[in-house]
């Protein structure tokens, strides 16, 4: 099948992974740059699925040759952007348009999908460019921010901790998170970004994403936990956390039950999260927040996080 649009658009079936290496490569180096990150495991989950012919995207040429790529996933009634990338020597906001305007297309195209949801941290400036289907959509800015490690270890709050007991991360803790999830971003601007974050049935496959597949790093238990009240039993608090590259932590999820906040435990799961990398002989911790996000961008500034590069969620509804 052939989704070619002006002649340089080609559907991502039609290459093969030795066709993108170059691209693959140069963005590798990028993230790596300009995040910390080690993009390593996202290009080898990328030239799997394309070697399988089974990745819907495109690919923009130049005399033959890739020098841009994107590609989504389904998620039943939800077309995820998962990637779009314009090598920097070839990238010009009317490539990256191109590309952006064809996948966004294809998804909306696509029967059951209702939604799209991406988040694309190499993308070039969104501010005062004519997007994809602009009717349809909703952006939210985001802040990718970075703890330096060399920092002096934050002070232990242990009074924070009086009616709750932290636990290290457990496969049991899977359950009682699939429900503090929705409880803790109902009403939130978060649950309008990922509708995930809404129901039970969405955090446990965000809680399984995060936990199984490498996009947001490897998975990492001792920096991971959840707190309970001691007296009812009943989940509080969760803290995530990831392995970015072997040197480098990250933040996936931080949330505390509404009834619960101010006592100090998001400070505290943060603080033993800052520990677990340090231990591991990590350099530095990263996270990203939505921008209107006061009450967490400003426990996170706090500690000593900063904001290192900004960025933005789209949301396409009502297509
Ligand atoms: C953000 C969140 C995790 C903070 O947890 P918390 O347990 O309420 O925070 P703490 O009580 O540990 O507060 C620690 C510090 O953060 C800051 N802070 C926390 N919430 C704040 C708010 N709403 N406004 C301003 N500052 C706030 C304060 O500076 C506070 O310092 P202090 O105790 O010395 O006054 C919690 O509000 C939450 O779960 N929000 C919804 C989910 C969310 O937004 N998660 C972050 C996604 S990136």
């Amino acid at each position: 099948m052939s989704l070619s649009t002006g002649g340089d658009l080609t559907d991502l079936r039609y290459l093969r992974s030795a066709d993108l290496e170059p691209l693959l490569q140069e963005e590798t180096g990028l993230w790596r740059q300009r995040f910390d990150w080690d993009f390593q495991s996202s290009a080898g989950l990328v030239r799997r699925f394309v070697d399988q012919r089974a990745l819907d995207g495109f690919a923009l040429l130049e005399r033959g040759r890739p020098v841009g790529y994107s590609y989504t996933v389904q998620d039943e009634h939800k077309g995820l952007l998962g990637d779009l990338y314009v090598s920097r020597a070839h990238w010009s906001l009317d490539r990256e348009d191109r590309l952006l305007g064809a996948t966004v297309e294809a998804l909306m195209r696509t029967p059951w999908v209702r939604r799209i949801e991406t988040q694309l941290m190499t993308l070039g400036p969104v501010h005062g460019r004519a997007l994809p289907a602009g009717r349809c959509l909703r952006l939210f800015e985001r802040n990718f921010m970075q703890y330096d490690l060399a920092l002096p270890p934050l002070r232990e709050r242990p009074s924070s901790l009086t009616r709750v007991e932290v636990e290290p991360w457990a496969e049991r803790h899977q359950e009682p998170a699939a429900r503090l999830i929705p409880a803790a971003y109902a009403g939130h601007i978060d649950s309008q970004i990922n509708d995930q974050y809404r129901h039970p049935e969405g955090a446990r496959r965000f809680l399984h994403n995060i936990v199984q597949y490498p996009g947001c790093g490897s998975f990492f238990h001792p920096g991971s936990a959840m707190a309970m009240d001691r007296a009812t039993g009943e989940a509080c608090a969760l803290a995530l956390t990831s392995l970015v590259a072997e040197d480098i932590g990250h933040i996936t999820q931080l949330c505390v039950a509404p009834g619960r906040r101010g006592e100090g435990i998001g400070y505290e799961l943060l603080r033993r999260a800052l520990e677990a990398f340090r231990g591991l002989g990590c350099r530095k911790v990263s996270l990203t927040v939505t921008a209107a996000n006061r009450g967490a961008v400003a426990l996170y500034e706090r500690v000593g996080f900063r904001t290192v590069h900004r960025f933005c969620a789209f949301v396409w509804e009502g297509f």
